[in-house]
């Protein structure tokens, strides 16, 4: 290591001056590196934010550190109640976020009103099929994002899943988005909702720097007796979509250590307890 292109940060490590991807150490990039991890996050809080399928800001945030330096650009185009975007400016990155139901964007903004942060945030109400209109109209149509990150909807899951709806039920959350045509965990056919996901990437690949990464978190699902391999035709549809073709570079899972095991298919069949996700890693390069 030659002197002067490090600087030493006692316990965290070294930073290399020539780190062209984030601020961390060497020692903080090795540890990410790992392809799985164990978060275990706080309990739901019960300030109104009745997401259903809200990913918790701790591990979003892992993600846009290791992906971006303080004052770039996160996207998240199915933004929810807005995690991305609150845990990108606690870390001083800006952020944008589109979210179809008013209620979600209603609940974004009013987080964000209370968390008084460094960095950035627009949070746009609109579908993220007008990607470029919902920029344009409001003077963001410059911005060329630095990273993506996002949960789009399981597919038809959140109304379809009967067993998890029970208990979604009863904790008071929504077993459905909206019912909105625009909202694509709306659509019941797997492949036209397949086509319709990668369309909406299509879109964020045009708003993306290059050699920008983006990060889909995502699963497989077990419905009406076979497993819908979701996570999977998700990775492969974003990499056949001709000049807008992500390169797909790895996955890291997220294991869900605290999720209580239900009895499916006990004494009968092989249906297993779903504990994972999976986060997908894709890069816009330049084809070779
Ligand atoms: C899995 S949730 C995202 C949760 C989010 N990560 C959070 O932490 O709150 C998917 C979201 O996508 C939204 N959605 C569905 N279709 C959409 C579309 N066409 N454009 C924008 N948002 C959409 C849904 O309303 C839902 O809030």
């Amino acid at each position: 290591m030659a002197e002067g292109k490090y600087i030493d940060l006692g316990d965290r490590g070294k930073l290399s001056l020539r780190n062209k991807l984030n601020e961390l150490t060497g020692k903080e990039w090795i540890k990410f590196s790992k392809s799985w991890f164990i978060h275990t996050p706080r309990a739901r809080d019960k300030s109104g934010i009745l997401h259903p399928a809200k990913f918790p800001e701790s591990l979003v945030k892992e993600f846009i550190e290791f992906f971006t330096k303080r004052n770039q650009w996160v996207l998240d185009p199915f933004m929810g109640t807005g995690s991305a975007l609150i845990a990108a400016s606690e870390i001083g990155r800006n952020a944008v976020g589109i979210e179809l139901s008013k209620k979600y964007f209603d609940i974004t903004k009013r987080r964000i009103e209370e968390n008084l942060s460094s960095g950035k945030t627009f949070p746009l109400h609109g579908s993220s099929e007008d990607l470029s209109l919902l920029l344009e109209k409001n003077n963001l149509k410059d911005i060329r994002f630095d990273y993506v990150i996002t949960s789009p909807p399981y597919w038809n899951q959140l109304k379809r899943n009967y067993i998890r709806q029970k208990s979604r039920d009863e904790k008071g959350l929504d077993t459905i988005y909206s019912v909105d045509d625009k909202d694509i965990g709306n659509i019941d056919d797997y492949n036209e909702f397949i086509e319709k996901q990668a369309r909406i990437f299509d879109k964020v690949f045009d708003v993306t720097k290059d050699k920008g990464y983006l990060t889909i978190i995502t699963n497989n699902v077990y419905f009406e007796g076979r497993l819908y391999p979701l996570a999977f035709d998700t990775a492969i549809s974003l990499t056949k979509r001709g000049e807008k073709s992500w390169t797909l570079k790895d996955e890291k899972i997220w294991l869900q250590n605290d999720k209580a095991l239900i009895a499916l298919g006990v004494n009968s069949a092989w249906v297993a307890n779903r504990h994972h996700q999976y986060c997908l890693i894709l890069r816009k390069e330049k084809k070779r």
